[in-house]
């Protein structure tokens, strides 16, 4: 268990200008990253695509936590030191994915909930001991006719409240993420509507199962239009729906704010970002948390040959640069 506690621990993943890194693909998700750049996804292979980010010279300046899969927790970079003493070492927050994924939510097509609840407080134990402080969970809140229902809404926000609970329980940070997909074709005014009815019953629930929130992060959406809804929001635009959603949802003592990418390009994230920074500060710490667009650069350079490797952490480097400028409004 972490000889930290979970105050000084939300502190050390919300240092200004810095964010975190979300490298925890599936197993299935991996392949989909590796499989359209001819790498087969072994363990492996997945270790080395993990290592061109957890070990690039430098990270530690930009990247406060990086949260892990399973596997990478258990696996050692090159050198054979395991990842999370590797990144601990570098004053890198580990964090570790918890959820077991979605299943269709039977009587409601279309939506989901998240599994994983079952033997939780055991796997959080063991993450402990092997040096996890912070977990996240993933709940999927689709847009569409009729969704997202109360049901889905109210189910997906009782499995965060417990699972935040079983991580405090564990001395582990929770980081509560209820993403509303970019998928469909919703105006940007549904995408805020459905995003603050969901944030709004997310932190109603973890105050009814006495969640303590200041030990606690809301990893968020944006608010973004669809992605076939053909509506093109600015920055600007989208910070101020996503401002005023967050200060309409999130109360003052919740630990930290981290958004997601979604589906953006890398470009738009960094763009985004630094409007909403912008509009500051806010009550919590804002930073990013993002997978997809803090890791595609690289990953289309790399293409699994270890000779391009400087040049992939290269990109990767200027991804993060960009995006912990922007968490403070200073990019560009
Ligand atoms: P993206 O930034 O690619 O959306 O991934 C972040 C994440 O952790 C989604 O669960």
């Amino acid at each position: 268990m972490s000889q930290r506690s979970l105050r000084e621990i939300v502190k050390a993943m919300f240092p200004a200008g810095k964010g975190l890194l979300a490298a925890d693909e599936s197993t299935k998700s991996s392949s989909k990253r590796l499989d359209p750049i001819g790498v087969p996804s072994t363990p492996e292979n997945r270790r080395r695509f993990r290592e061109l980010y957890l070990s690039a010279p430098g990270v530690e300046q930009y990247m406060s936590g990086v949260i892990l899969v399973d596997e990478t927790l258990r696996q050692t970079d090159s050198l054979g030191v395991p990842f999370p003493k590797s990144l601990a070492d570098r004053g890198i927050v580990p964090g570790i994915k918890v959820d077991g994924g979605t299943k269709d939510l039977p009587g409601f097509p279309e939506e989901s909930m998240t599994e994983g609840l079952d033997g939780l407080a055991d796997r959080l134990k063991e993450y402990a001991d092997l040096g996890a402080e912070f977990a996240k969970w993933r709940a999927v809140i689709r847009i569409g006719k009729d969704i997202p229902s109360d049901a889905c809404i109210r189910l997906n926000a009782v499995s965060l409240a417990i699972y935040a609970l079983r991580c405090q329980e564990a001395g582990i940070v929770p980081m509560v993420e209820p993403e509303v997909l970019l998928s469909g074709s919703h105006t940007m005014e549904v995408a805020e509507q459905v995003t603050t009815r969901t944030l709004k019953t997310v932190i109603d629930t973890m105050r009814l199962f006495r969640v303590d929130l200041s030990c606690a992060v809301m990893k968020t959406s944006m608010i973004v239009p669809g992605d076939t809804s053909g509506q093109v929001a600015s920055p600007d635009h989208v910070a101020e729906a996503t401002a005023r959603c967050l200060r309409a949802t999130i109360p003052d003592e919740m630990g930290g704010v981290v958004f997601l990418s979604g589906g953006q390009t890398s470009e738009q994230a960094t763009l985004n970002l630094n409007a909403i920074a912008k509009l500051g500060p806010y009550p919590w710490p804002v930073t990013f948390c993002y997978a997809r667009a803090l890791q595609y650069p690289a990953l289309e350079i790399w293409a699994g040959k270890d000779e391009l490797l400087p040049e992939a952490r290269t990109a990767f480097l200027e991804r993060l640069k960009a995006n912990a400028a922007a968490s403070m409004g200073h990019f560009g």
